[in-house]
């Protein structure tokens, strides 16, 4: 089993490059097997999910090759398989996206229930409503989803709840679908803009992707040939940040959209840290102790879930008693039990929490209960006084390419041990 070993308190300073968007990379993949040629596509994050997904699309017939340790050529010209390794599409949330690529392609697929971070109930009624419209058949047989058509024709078709899952699965569809497709009540996360850029890239038609409609007009093929490079990670580039305002330290993040970062530069601003643009390069620093706030996660533009988390251990030690209400997932508070084993007063109660802040958190050791719950304990880990054992990091590899090395070239003092 192995642990990352955490002694703190570090102030954080230095360089951290981002890596490409983990949320972009695993819905790109799957996209390739929309298109009937070779592609290339560079700024991948070297990350297990990742690779997850290039093993399941070689299970189905693509041929991938590694260029260097960020760069993939995939080949999908032939696609011969329908059914996708079942297994390993149940180990990641982000297998749904081979649904509405393959059905695309070849108007059948079986998958596994994707699987992925326990967040709570993860429905996927409105990407079947997606396919529905289209014009499939979609069944859920013995955990695993079903889905064919004869032909898949572009409609109307608008999503009762804003879900980013749903707007790439039905985008991916309607790629390839006969006339025109319009998403109404779309997600806007920068992943998606990514998702519709890459696909246009390779030919396809896709408009108003960032907005909350987005029409695809469908096309015959896709022709590949062409190399993308993926966005830079929003979440990863906001771990960042709000480490070096709980560390209390100062961290240029390089290689990120700002514009992408301000729900976070807001509130960083707001509890009293200090942001700077400077093109590609944003400097982040916090010389005194934050202050409290209240924070609600909501689709983008708003504060993201998935920093929910990281944010909940600044407010620990912030000054004065903060609140968070989560209003996208039933179930991602369980953080909190793990950072009040170093000191934090954190009450959880379904949906929300109340932060009542102290002026430090102890070393402990603490398990990740999912991806972005581990980057937190790193944080909290890199912020405590004296020893931090952090374990489970299976679900913190999935996501985060390096994160010890990234860490520790910011000073922190932080060893990954295999026990
Ligand atoms: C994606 C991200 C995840 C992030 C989430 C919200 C990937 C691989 N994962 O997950 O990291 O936390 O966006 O930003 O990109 N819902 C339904 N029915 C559906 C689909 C969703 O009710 O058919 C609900 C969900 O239960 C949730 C909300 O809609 O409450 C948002 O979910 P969604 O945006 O779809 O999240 P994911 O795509 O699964």
């Amino acid at each position: 089993m192995e642990k990352l070993v955490i002694n703190g308190p570090s102030r954080l300073k230095g360089e951290v490059t981002i890596s490409g968007a983990k949320n972009s990379a695993v819905a790109i993949l799957p996209a390739t097997l929309l298109i009937d040629g070779i592609c290339t596509i560079n700024n991948v994050p070297n990350i297990m999910d990742v690779k997850l997904s290039c093993e399941i699309l070689e299970g189905l017939g693509a041929k991938i090759k590694w260029i260097n340790k960020n760069s993939l050529e995939i080949d999908t010209r032939n696609i011969t398989n329908t059914i996708a390794p079942i297994d390993l599409t149940r180990k990641f949330r982000a297998s749904y996206y081979l649904i509405g690529s393959i059905l695309g392609r070849k108007k059948e697929i079986e998958v596994g229930l994707p699987g992925g971070c326990n967040l709570g109930a993860r429905p996927i009624d409105q990407h079947i409503k997606g396919f529905e419209a289209l014009g499939a058949e979609v069944e859920i047989v013995g955990g695993n989803v079903k889905a064919s058509a004869k032909k898949l024709t572009g409609t109307n078709i608008y999503l009762d709840i804003v879900s980013v899952g749903a707007t790439i699965n039905v985008m991916l569809a309607s790629v390839l679908a006969e006339g025109t497709t319009i998403i109404d009540n779309a997600a806007k996360e920068p992943h998606i803009v990514d998702i519709a850029n890459f696909l246009n890239t390779m030919g396809a038609d896709i408009r108003g992707a960032g907005t909350d409609m987005i029409k695809i007009n469908g096309v015959k093929s896709l022709k590949g040939g062409q190399t993308y490079s993926v966005v830079p990670d929003q979440i990863e580039a906001g771990t960042f940040m709000l480490a070096a305002v709980a560390s209390r330290g100062d961290i240029v993040i390089k290689n990120c959209i700002a514009e992408h970062l301000d729900c976070i530069t807001a509130k960083i601003l707001e509890i009293g840290g200090n942001v700077e643009v400077n093109g590609d390069n944003v400097r982040v620093w916090c010389n005194e102790r934050p202050t409290k706030a209240v924070i609600k996660t909501l689709p983008y533009p708003g504060f993201p879930t998935d920093l929910q988390p990281q944010m909940g251990v600044v407010l620990s030690l912030a000054d004065g008693t903060s609140i968070i209400n989560e209003s996208i997932w039933e179930s991602r508070f369980q953080y909190t039990n793990e950072l009040n084993k170093m000191g934090a007063q954190i009450t959880a109660q379904g949906k929300s929490a109340i932060f009542e802040g102290v002026e430090t958190l102890q070393g402990a050791s603490v398990y990740s209960t999912d991806l972005r719950a581990g980057a937190a304990l790193i944080v909290a880990g890199v912020a405590a006084e004296g020893k931090t054992e952090v374990y489970n990091l299976e679900h913190i590899d999935r996501g985060y390419e390096n994160i010890e090395e990234k860490f520790r070239n910011l000073g922190a003092d932080i060893q990954r041990i295999t026990e």
